[in-house]
């Protein structure tokens, strides 16, 4: 027996990464050895550690990330219900499953009541323990993968508002509330970078799955005949290489939210499957007979028009049917120019944040520029613009000499530059903008309304809230 110094320099570094640790804790030596070269045989990935005592399995769990436990349960000095609440102390997700002899097996159900996993009586099966230690694992895997998710998760939600104030975002942010107050399925349209992903991470965070895991898969970035399998899973030897099982994106998501993005890139008949998985909430694991239950909502997009893709072909109506209980499409960016000023100073602060380079405003001539600009790429390529201007910076604020060539030529095509002015604050940007625009156009409110790319409503409001009715001697010269 290895000591527990030797073990810890030998592999526990490496093996807290990969494979889970499965501890088997047993005094008796054969037994041991025995145990560990039936579970050496198993397909599931995991790195056993036989230990002699009790006393240094304690140690043990105490200092490291264990998955499952596989401990005797009668010992002199510490028996197993000891090890198993201690190993529940260290880590909550650690998985212990408990031998028992011949009357013993009632102290096992009471393990079971305190969390034990599963007990299993001496003298055993082969294939009893084995499957039982690999269901242990799995579940310890599933739900370390579930922990680690819905961590990233809430990382991800602080960065992760959807800025937006124009009357079209505020319609989207209704879409959410109620999308979220309902486990419903929901289709999300809109163009590429507009935020579709964003919108979906905004439902799974305000419905109660939001403790939950929520996992995106982009359909188009990965080839159309390893959906599958990334999606339901493959059991061992399910096809060439499939040496070892593994869980598919809606096990891990189980409990959670699941967004297929650019769903049309799925196959038919992966689209028939995943009618079944919407109707029944079961799959078949590539390779396996048995279905596998999930409690998974689903959210689907593509940046391509439904009706079109349906008629085509490459879109199962039933499938769009079943989807859109609920459909929100997301606006393009060039539909709601009055946020570009709001979302320029998110990602001004967000990468302020993330570069540590502080970078407070952008001029008047840029923000202009900004303003024009066609976004083809949406939101996506605004925060690039603002990132690429931010690494090329040399001062507190982004000027005309740092953006991008494609923007200065549009705003020399535009025709339309601007005097230059020091911004103070978002508002009073949108104030001289306003009444720059007034007076230029002789206060045409049509025109002007056209040329800030806002419709007149969101115009007219803007003019009561800022008090710009007598724009005629406040003009910035
Ligand atoms: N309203 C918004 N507020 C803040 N950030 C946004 C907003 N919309 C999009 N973004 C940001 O823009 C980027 C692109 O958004 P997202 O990935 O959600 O777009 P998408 O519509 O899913 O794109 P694609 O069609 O290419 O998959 C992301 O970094 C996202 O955080
Ligand atoms: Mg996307």
């Amino acid at each position: 027996m290895q000591s527990v110094a030797k073990l810890l320099e030998d592999d526990i570094t490496p093996v807290a990464q990969g494979a889970p640790v499965v501890l088997i804790v047993e005094d008796d030596l054969n037994m041991r050895e025995l145990v560990v070269n039936v579970l050496q045989k198993s397909s599931v990935d995991m790195k056993l550690i036989p230990m002699d005592s009790p006393q240094h399995a304690l140690h043990f769990l105490e200092n490291h990330e264990v998955g499952v436990v596989l401990t005797d349960l009668r010992m002199p000095a510490v028996d197993g219900l000891q090890v198993l609440e201690f190993a529940k102390g260290c880590n909550e997700l650690t998985q212990v499953v408990l031998f028992t002899g011949y009357g013993t097996v009632e102290t096992a159900v009471a393990a079971l009541k305190k969390g034990a996993f599963d007990y299993i009586r001496k003298p055993f099966d082969n294939v009893e323990l084995c499957s039982t230690v690999e269901h242990a694992v799995q579940h310890y895997v599933l739900s370390r993968d579930n922990r680690s998710l819905r961590e990233q998760n809430q990382a991800l939600s602080e960065g992760m508002d959807l800025i937006g104030q124009s009357d079209s975002m505020q319609q989207v942010q209704r879409l959410i509330g109620s999308a979220a107050a309902y486990d419903c399925s929901v289709f999300i349209s809109g163009k590429s970078g507009s935020g579709k992903e964003l919108v979906a991470r905004q439902i799974h965070m305000q419905s109660k799955r939001r403790e939950g895991p929520f996992v995106a898969l982009n359909c188009a970035a990965i080839q159309e005949n390893l959906i599958e399998s990334e999606l339901f899973g493959y059991r061992k030897g399910a096809f060439t290489g499939a040496e070892k099982a593994k869980p598919g994106l809606f096990e891990v998501a189980n409990g959670g939210t699941i967004f297929l993005d650019e769903i049309n890139n799925a196959s038919l008949s992966l689209q028939a499957k995943l009618m079944r998985v919407l109707q029944d909430g079961s799959f078949y694991p590539v390779g396996d007979i048995k279905p596998c239950a999930v409690d998974v909502r689903v959210l689907a997009a593509t940046n391509r028009n439904a009706a079109e893709l349906i008629e085509n072909g490459e879109l199962r109506e039933d499938l769009y049917y079943r989807l859109t209980v609920m459909e929100i499409r997301v606006p393009s960016l060039r539909e709601r120019r009055e946020d570009i000023p709001l979302l320029t100073y998110h990602f001004l602060d967000k990468y302020s944040k993330g570069f540590g380079k502080v970078v407070k405003s952008v001029s008047t001539e840029v923000l202009s520029a900004l303003m024009q600009y066609s976004w083809p790429g949406n939101v996506r390529e605004l925060e690039n613009v603002i990132q690429r201007m931010m690494i090329l910076t040399r001062t507190e604020q982004l000027d005309i000499d740092v953006l991008p060539a494609e923007l200065v030529q549009n705003q020399q095509m535009m025709n339309r530059a601007i005097d230059y002015m020091e911004p103070q604050t978002l508002e009073e940007i949108e104030i001289y903008f306003i009444k720059k625009t007034l007076a230029d156009t002789g206060s045409d409110r049509a025109l002007c309304a056209q040329i800030l790319g806002i419709d007149k409503s969101t115009l007219w409001r803007k003019i009561k809230r800022y008090n710009l009715e007598e724009t005629d001697e406040s003009v910035p010269a």
